[in-house]
């Protein structure tokens, strides 16, 4: 496939989504939010009452939930879930955490392969994720995984949620932090982990702005 794919992988707080977002802006490619779409059938699970334990259950959810993303001028896409408008919903932590439970299951994960790959369309497309690399694009001509320290991304994480008015304590995000970064990494289906041709960037104290330039700089000049 000669279409380009800049992979971004990582984990949760290291920056992905808003250096991905950047980066897809400045080039004026595609972009592929894959969390969003974990995140949906975590929603959607939660709204047809689905039972978390019953892998088929969410096989199905997963194979007919429809995502689609809505581009809105200077400001982050809506995402629509079976066509009602559930932005706000994804983000919360309950969605996240629904997420990442459904995420370890095989038949879940095999439900959204093509969705994702259907992205890659003309003239590129950034991919932001855990498994961009290895599993969706394995031939992306150029891969990032992108980290930064645990306690960094809870400050990140803290930030945004007390700007929200949601109250929380800084101990408690890098419990949690910690502790999914573990289960994404041990999983045994697509766990995080960099494929063997990325370049790995830590944004640990690095502005936006500079992780944009650095990953932006390792794009192939014939782009
Ligand atoms: O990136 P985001 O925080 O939105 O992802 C939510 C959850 O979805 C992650 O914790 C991870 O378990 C799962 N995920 C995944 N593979 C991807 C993207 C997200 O397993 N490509």
């Amino acid at each position: 496939n000669a279409i380009p794919v800049l992979t971004i992988d990582g984990p949760s707080g290291s920056g992905k989504g808003t250096i991905s977002r950047a980066v897809a802006r400045v080039l004026g490619w595609h972009f592929l939010d894959s969390g969003a779409l974990y995140r949906a059938v975590g929603v959607a699970a939660g709204w047809e009452d689905t039972d978390l334990s019953d892998p088929d259950a969410l096989q199905r959810l997963a194979e007919r939930t429809v995502v689609s993303f809505k581009d809105v001028p200077e400001s982050e896409p809506r995402v629509l879930v079976d066509g009602a408008d559930a932005t706000d919903e994804l983000r919360t932590e309950t969605a996240g955490a629904a997420a990442s439970a459904i995420a370890a299951i095989p038949g879940v994960r095999a439900a959204l392969v093509e969705r994702q790959r259907a992205f890659r369309q003309l003239p590129g497309l950034v991919a932001d994720g855990r498994d961009m690399g290895t599993i969706i694009f394995p031939d992306a001509q150029t891969k990032v995984f992108l980290t930064a320290s645990a306690e960094e991304r809870a400050q990140r994480r803290y930030k945004q949620l007390i700007e929200k008015g949601v109250e929380v304590t800084l101990d408690s995000l890098l419990r949690e932090i910690i502790a999914r970064d573990a289960r994404d990494a041990q999983r045994p289906v697509a766990p995080l982990k960099p494929a063997d041709d990325a370049v790995l960037v830590d944004s640990s104290g690095v502005p936006i702005d500079q992780v944009v330039e650095q990953v932006l700089s390792l794009l192939p000049e014939s782009l």
